[in-house]
């Protein structure tokens, strides 16, 4: 195995040791770095599985993300897809941010109030959070690619009083109808008093009796509202995430731990200076956006660019010519797109002056050790350090990761080294024992941590259940996950019903509600397959119902309802349509049969292939499916 020994000279061993000795003490060290207005009283209160960090500090998320930096620096350089820019200081953010805060207040948003946020990446969006959070709102932001159907789910659950959105944003060239999508959602949902519009495009849209125009919002209120002084333990937001239950389920965030995590994970992992800027690729609408775009950057005061828009449009060399001319020094994205720049070839990047690069992050998913290289000598030309961050949207920030603002060491292309300070990872087998070097087991966290859910919106029980009750007192991440001999972490995937697609989570029963509410469909199983660019791809079983014959329109007509009913990133690349699905005597659909034959593999090892299978009954089962596969 290669290893990489880069790093940019730091070499803090205090860090490593202090939080060795004393976990909680350590974390209370990372927390003194924030403005607080009080101080708290009890570092943490550990009932399991719930945690309350920092018991009684009172601070405000928008006041140590603003208020507190240098107000005439660039916080953001915003370029839109159709190349407008803007540049936007610390000052100007706060100055909308209360403005906001103010509006919000006057349309009688008041702390503990949800918010649901839908809008494209502009720093309005950013605005939008700080606003709530400056009041004590909780917000909610949605990804603008989900469907009417799904806010619809998600402002239910949340009860959402005011939605805030956009007439649209650009998408490859195209207006996504943004405010059209909230329309539907909220046909019938009395509960919303009103939904705030920003112009980002400008076309011509319908103003209901509940909407209000963002620019009219802003100028009629005051530039200044005091930032409200609330509990660590006040949820700043909540975050809807695809898990194995049918549901999204709404993680749920507190202030004072998670800022704290966030802020310090920013500062190890990316080293950052005042002189950098820093460029994440996430869209907010997802937990890296939140932790690192919305958070983490501005509580250390750093200048950072945020794009609108596709990655790849309209030039495969979007990405390089950002670096190129905003002098990009850090720079974080997915494993999917930089397998999507790696196939479009060398020369374009090569073509760019990517000198400014001093550091690479990856997230989301596994790297692949080829993708690694490719980034670290195309991209990094052998000069950057690559830290590859593990981390979940429940863990709200980063928790495993090589760490170049603290330490130097080998780096291996597809693992990321070790857990954070102050974080306690292991690799358990089914019995809770721990596993030797280089057996794969499920990745566990045995402490409570800063930036850890308090829990699942509106549903402890369920927190309890999906999180803590595989192991006892020990968080289940839900991970298989590998340790070598010299300690390094390797993520080896999922071991649930969760599929990566493209970096994003999509729950299988989710997606399955979703197949089989067509009429024709009476039974459906989806498993994700390998794909050179995504990742995964998801691929689904479909029983028909008696007499149903199988066509392109009845094809088209279950793309479309999962596309309304979830969104265009859970679209099955294909349909497979057979009279029964494998299961086991159990009645357990056989995923990992299912997903050998879509992969066209042979079934190898079935011993292994499913839980509480015999060997003959697994063999039987891929024949009978694979002879009945009509595609
Ligand atoms: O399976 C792991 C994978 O993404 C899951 C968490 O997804 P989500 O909550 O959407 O958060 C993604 C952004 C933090 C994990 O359970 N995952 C995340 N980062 C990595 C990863 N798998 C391998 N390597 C990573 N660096």
């Amino acid at each position: 195995m290669d290893s990489y020994l880069i790093g940019l000279g730091n070499n803090d061993t205090k860090t490593r040791h202090d939080a060795s000795v004393d976990f909680v003490k350590f974390w209370e060290s990372q927390a003194k770095k924030l403005d607080w207005f009080e101080p708290w009283q009890i570092p943490l209160e550990w009932n399991p599985p719930f945690a309350k960090w920092f018991v009684g500090g009172k601070i405000n998320a928008s006041y140590a993300a603003l208020d507190v930096q240098k107000q005439d620096k660039i916080a953001i350089f915003w370029e839109g897809e159709n190349e407008e820019r803007r540049s936007v200081t610390y000052a100007q953010l706060l100055d909308s941010v209360q403005r906001l805060a103010n509006g919000l207040k006057s349309l009688g948003i008041e702390k503990g109030d949800r918010v649901t946020i839908y809008l494209p990446m502009t720093p309005e969006l950013v605005v939008s959070i700080l606003a709530c959070a400056r009041i004590g709102a909780i917000h909610t932001v949605i990804f603008s690619g989900f469907s009417a159907q799904s806010i619809r789910d998600r402002i239910v659950d949340s009860q959402s009083k005011l939605v805030i959105t956009a007439d649209g944003g650009y998408r490859r060239g195209k207006i996504v109808k943004l405010k059209d999508v909230v329309d539907t959602a909220i046909s019938d949902l009395d509960f919303i008093s009103n939904v705030i519009v920003y112009q980002r495009t400008n076309h011509t849209i319908t103003m209901n009796s509940k909407d209000i125009l963002w620019d009219d919002l802003l100028e009629k209120n005051s530039n200044t509202c005091p930032p409200e002084k609330l509990e660590s333990t006040h949820p700043l937001y909540i975050l809807y995430t695809s898990g194995t239950t049918g549901k999204p389920k709404g993680v749920l965030h507190d202030t004072g731990g998670y800022l704290t995590h966030v802020s310090a994970t920013f500062r190890w992992a990316f080293d950052i200076k005042d002189s950098d800027v820093y460029f994440c690729t996430a869209d907010i609408g997802w937990v890296t956006g939140h932790s690192y775009v919305a958070y983490g950057p501005l509580l250390c005061g750093a200048t950072q660019v945020i794009y609108e828009g596709a990655p790849d449009y309209p030039s495969h060399a979007r990405m390089w010519d950002l670096i190129q001319r905003y002098k990009i020094t850090i720079f974080y994205t997915t494993p999917t797109a930089l397998r999507m720049f790696m196939k479009f070839g060398d020369d374009i990047p090569n073509s760019f002056d990517l000198s400014s690069l001093r550091l690479l992050g990856s997230v989301g998913e596994p790297i692949n050790p080829e993708v690694w290289k490719w980034y670290y000598h195309i991209i990094g030309k052998t000069k950057c350090p690559i830290i590859d961050t593990w981390w979940q949207t429940e863990t709200g920030a980063m928790m495993i990761s090589p760490l170049p603002g603290l330490e130097t060491i080998p780096l291996k292309p597809g693992s990321g080294a070790h857990a954070i300070p102050g974080v306690d990872l292991a690799i358990l087998d089914e019995s809770g024992n721990t596993v030797p070097p280089e057996i794969k087991g499920y990745l566990v966290i045995r402490k409570p941590w800063p930036g850890m859910l308090t829990t699942l919106w509106g549903d402890d029980e369920k927190y309890k259940t999906v999180y803590w009750s595989k192991y006892k007192d020990t968080y289940y991440t839900g991970d298989y996950a590998i340790c070598d001999k010299d300690g390094y972490f390797w993520i080896l995937g999922r071991a649930d019903d969760v599929l990566k697609i493209a970096g994003h989570r999509i729950g299988t029963a989710e997606l399955e509600s979703s197949l089989v509410s067509h009429s024709s469909i009476s039974e459906a199983a989806v498993c994700g397959i390998p794909d050179q660019v995504k990742g995964e791809v998801i691929i689904a079983f479909l029983v028909p119902k008696e007499g149903v014959s199988v066509s392109d329109s009845l094809k088209n007509q279950i793309i479309d309802i999962v596309r309304k009913d979830i969104g265009a990133i859970a679209t099955p690349q294909s349909l497979y349509f057979v009279s029964k699905l494998p299961k086991t005597r159990s009645g357990k659909i056989m995923r990992r049969l299912l997903k050998a034959i879509a992969s066209n593999e042979k079934i190898g090892d079935v011993s292994t292939l499913e839980d509480g299978a015999a060997v003959s009954e697994i063999q039987t089962a891929f024949d009978e499916l694979k002879k009945q596969i009509r595609g």
